[in-house]
């Protein structure tokens, strides 16, 4: 077993496809994880799961690995299914889940502008460009310069799931890169590309930082540590104040209005 712990489990799941099976079961999403190369222990540990859980996913893990092998049953209800966990943030870390909601919204409407952007006879720039003024603004310096300038900083930033968060930011701006050449360009096909692949890196992004992420940075924080971190990130609200999150929840709600209406019609 310590063998199998100390292994990455993007070669365990190669050679064993069933570890991936299981690891979706107990809600660890690994095997569509874009590096891949945390190793066993680190997943196990990351994902908090209750010791009678752990148990019976690493013997089902092992005997995956090992069919032959006289692997011990763990003394627990092998079929106890894993009850959904409510996860609780600290103050500071609730702030940025609830910005995530905002960015959230953006991220639905995108389905209806795309297919508006291609009914329409030329590209509406200006509104492709609002969008990437939020995305730019709102979800990138507003949101994740915390996450990197604050939250990041609390924990050891080489950790493997650090560098796929600061890799997963990194390939959201060159979406949007690409997508402001395709509004300049006109070039519908280059906006729909990358407007999506923003999306759809956002949507797991979202989900890996609201569930796996920051409950883990949560545990390792003291309270100390929690109260200077909501003073730095209400410090880094105040330098931009009330009026910028308050201006892209406004241009969200127009958005919503001029969008789901169109949906309903
Ligand atoms: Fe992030
Ligand atoms: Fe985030």
């Amino acid at each position: 077993m310590e063998k199998i712990l100390n292994k990455e489990i993007k070669g365990i799941i190669e050679k064993h496809p069933e570890v991936g099976k299981i690891l979706d079961e107990y809600g660890i999403g690994c095997s569509p994880c874009s590096v891949g190369s945390c190793l066993m222990k680190d997943i196990v540990g990351i994902h908090n799961l209750d010791p009678q859980q752990e148990a019976t996913l690493m013997y089902r893990i092992e005997k995956a690995i090992y069919p032959d092998r006289n692997v011990p049953k763990p003394k627990v209800d092998l079929t106890k299914k894993a009850a959904p966990k409510k996860i609780s943030y600290s103050p500071p870390v609730k702030k940025l889940v609830d910005e995530h909601v905002l960015i959230k919204r953006l991220l639905a409407l995108i389905p209806s502008i795309v297919s508006y952007i291609e009914k329409s006879a030329k590209v509406d720039k200006d509104l492709v460009l609002r969008c990437v003024d939020f995305i730019r603004n709102y979800a990138d310096k507003y949101h994740h310069m915390k996450e990197e300038d604050i939250l990041f900083k609390y924990v050891d930033e080489n950790a493997e799931i650090i560098q796929i968060m600061y890799k997963d930011h990194d390939t959201g701006r060159n979406h949007i890169r690409q997508v402001v050449e395709g509004a300049e360009s006109g070039n519908k096909a280059q906006i729909k590309e990358h407007i999506f692949g923003y999306r759809d890196l956002l949507t797991q992004h979202i989900k890996k930082e609201d569930e796996i992420l920051y409950p883990w940075i949560d545990r390792q924080l003291s309270d100390t540590q929690v109260g200077e971190m909501f003073r730095k990130c209400n410090e880094a609200d105040a330098s931009v104040g009330d009026a910028l999150p308050r201006k892209y929840e406004n241009f969200i709600k127009e958005l919503e209005g001029k969008f789901q209406k169109e949906v309903v019609k």
